[in-house]
């Protein structure tokens, strides 16, 4: 089947690619108004785009009756948000973070998630979640009701248990985030496995990238 994006209806649209666009890593957002309100909502549009900067990307759509999410509205005005990574043991908690709660209602309090203090931002972040990345807004692209942020991370919590003993690679045995599929489906990543290059193609790269090298542990 072929489907015109140019044509079709933006609810189409976002059917179409949110069911074959994915998995998708799920951010849960946690923010803390001017007023000292705090607050979280997960966010699935949503990835990591360059580490040089380091730069995360979040889409944030309006509500129904057009008027901005908490989370953005906090976003904009501070300029500073923390994403908390999700896994088996948050689900239930983050899907409770995606009620449209009105402004005064802390999210984070409501799913009885512990928090902790950020230490470069004021925010919240969730305590025991494997990974924290505290960030600082670095530009919002806006379009009619929406807006695309892009954030740099200026500090990344990570539970001791989610590395190895010399903190440097994840632990896959621990750390198996959950990710959206389709409409209300998720996905969690314990069925991981390793892909490599074959050996003999290295003669063949036109450029060494480091990253190709298995450091010695
Ligand atoms: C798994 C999941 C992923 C979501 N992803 C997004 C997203 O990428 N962008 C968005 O605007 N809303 C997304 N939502 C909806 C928001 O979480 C929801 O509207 C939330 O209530 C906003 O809360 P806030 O007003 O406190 O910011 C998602 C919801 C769930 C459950």
């Amino acid at each position: 089947m072929q489907f015109d994006f140019t044509e079709l209806p933006p609810a189409d649209r976002y059917r179409l690619l949110t069911n074959f666009v994915g998995p998708r890593p799920i951010a849960l957002v946690s923010t803390r108004s001017p007023e000292g309100q705090n607050n979280a909502a997960p966010m699935s549009f949503f990835n990591v785009f360059a580490h040089e900067p380091p730069i995360v990307i979040i889409g944030f759509s309006a509500r129904p009756d057009g008027s901005e999410k908490d989370t953005t509205a906090n976003i904009r005005r501070t300029e500073q948000f923390c994403v908390n990574m999700v896994d088996m043991a948050l689900a239930d908690q983050m899907i409770l973070c995606g009620v449209n709660f009105a402004a005064d209602v802390d999210e984070l309090d409501f799913a009885g998630l512990t928090t902790a203090p950020c230490t470069q931002i004021d925010a919240p972040r969730v305590a025991n979640t494997p990974c924290a990345m505290e960030c600082r807004v670095e530009r919002i692209i806006d379009y009619p009701g929406r807006a695309i942020v892009l954030g740099e991370v200026v500090q990344m919590h990570i539970r001791d248990d989610c590395l190895d003993p010399a903190g440097r690679y994840v632990n896959p045995a621990m750390y198996q985030p959950i990710a959206r599929l389709h409409a209300d489906n998720y996905i969690v990543s314990d069925r991981q496995f390793e892909l490599k290059k074959p050996v003999g193609l290295a003669a063949r790269e036109v450029a060494w990238n480091p990253r190709d090298t298995v450091e010695p542990r």
